[in-house]
């Protein structure tokens, strides 16, 4: 008998379309002779929607646009016994814990991180502050609470003092970009403030390095395996959603050139860092790399991006293992997380 998938995907306003796009590659990829896929989607309003029962590969991505009209079903009907969750979901409520709760209170298996490592690595600040403690290297950032921006502004001003233009803006949770401005000189503070506090009342100013960006991809729960390097190739100074989804300004070249040392180091960085925050299942782990080879942690994506553009399956392919067997793969860990889980109970 075949296994069912239950493959939620859509949500959140800002990362909606990359994960339509994540899905439809994932549901391009998975081996129909074994498993069968309830698709359910999630409205940028938050609705949540049967979608289509696949049984094959789906032709187009067209048949995952659905409309807000449809009928909505209660989250807890997507429970379905014995089936395997995939929450193909990028951003808040998505990747930040709150989808993952939620999957272990139906207790269902899930595909990718846990509650806390989706909570820590979706939370720039926290995620900081904690490889920070394990000597992972980090640009200098200032993390900035809104009711202190607005209270005392002066506390804040004199740390960012301390770090040199251009400065990166972010709102802590958030992915793809949003929300990100890059500032280069103090005139455009408030306004990028203004601009991360639309998403989140927490945010951080990060010094700007002129840097190479360096990723790896990350499989596995307590044994992991990890790719070659990749790099991202960008001809604009700031990788932000238009670049990243929309001009097509960004090329990859796996395996990047760097110095076997640096990819040493990202891999005992990227194991460190995937140690910390509790990795399960997968992850992409990003670096900015100097050109005096200095390497910095950017951040670590529970859930990466899965499109046919994505550097996270084109890092596995580039190791002999095919969407196909990447995605079965993750469905196995997925399963083994759960019978430990259950274990403890
Ligand atoms: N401190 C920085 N120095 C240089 N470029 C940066 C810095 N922070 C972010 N960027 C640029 O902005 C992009 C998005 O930032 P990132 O922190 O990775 O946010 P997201 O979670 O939205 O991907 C990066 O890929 C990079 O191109
Ligand atoms: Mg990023």
């Amino acid at each position: 008998m075949k296994k069912k998938i239950v493959l939620i995907y859509g949500g959140h306003r800002c990362e909606h379309d990359v994960s339509i796009l994540s899905a439809f590659s994932v549901l391009s990829s998975i081996y129909y002779d074994n498993y069968e896929v309830q698709t359910v989607f999630i409205s940028p309003k938050g609705k949540w929607i049967k979608g289509p029962y696949l049984t094959n590969k789906p032709i187009s991505p067209n048949i995952l646009h659905l409309s807000n009209t449809s009928k909505n079903i209660s989250p807890c009907q997507i429970k379905t016994l014995g089936a395997i969750a995939f929450p193909v979901l990028h951003g808040p409520m998505g990747e930040d814990g709150t989808i993952q709760g939620f999957l272990e209170i139906l207790e269902m298996p899930y595909i990718g991180a846990g509650v806390l490592a989706s909570a820590c690595a979706m939370d720039k600040i926290i995620s900081k502050h904690l490889l920070q403690g394990v000597g992972i290297p980090q640009v200098p950032f200032v993390p900035v609470l809104k009711k202190i921006w607005l209270e005392n502004p002066g506390s804040i001003l004199e740390k960012i003092n301390n770090l040199i233009y251009p400065l990166y803006v972010k709102p802590a949770n958030m992915g793809s970009s949003v929300g990100i401005t890059r500032i280069e000189d103090s005139s455009g503070l408030q306004e990028a403030l203004d601009t991360a506090f639309k998403y989140d009342f927490r945010a951080l100013i990060e010094q700007g390095i002129k840097a190479r960006e360096i990723e790896v991809g990350i499989l596995g729960n307590e044994d992991i395996k990890i790719t070659d390097a990749g790099e991202i190739i960008k001809d604009v100074a700031f990788y932000d959603y238009n670049a990243k989804y929309i001009d097509n300004k960004i090329q990859m070249k796996i395996s990047a050139k760097i110095p076997e040392k640096i990819h040493h180091q990202a891999c005992e960085y990227a194991k460190k860092a995937y140690e910390i925050l509790a990795g399960s299942g997968l992850a992409r782990c990003d670096f900015f790399l100097t050109a005096n080879n200095e390497l910095f942690f950017n951040e670590l994506n529970t859930m990466p991006g899965f499109t046919q553009f994505s550097i996270f399956p084109l890092l596995w392919e580039n190791m002999g293992l095919k969407c196909q067997d990447l995605i079965e793969e993750l469905i196995q860990l997925a399963e083994k997380r759960f019978a430990k889980r259950q274990s403890y109970f």
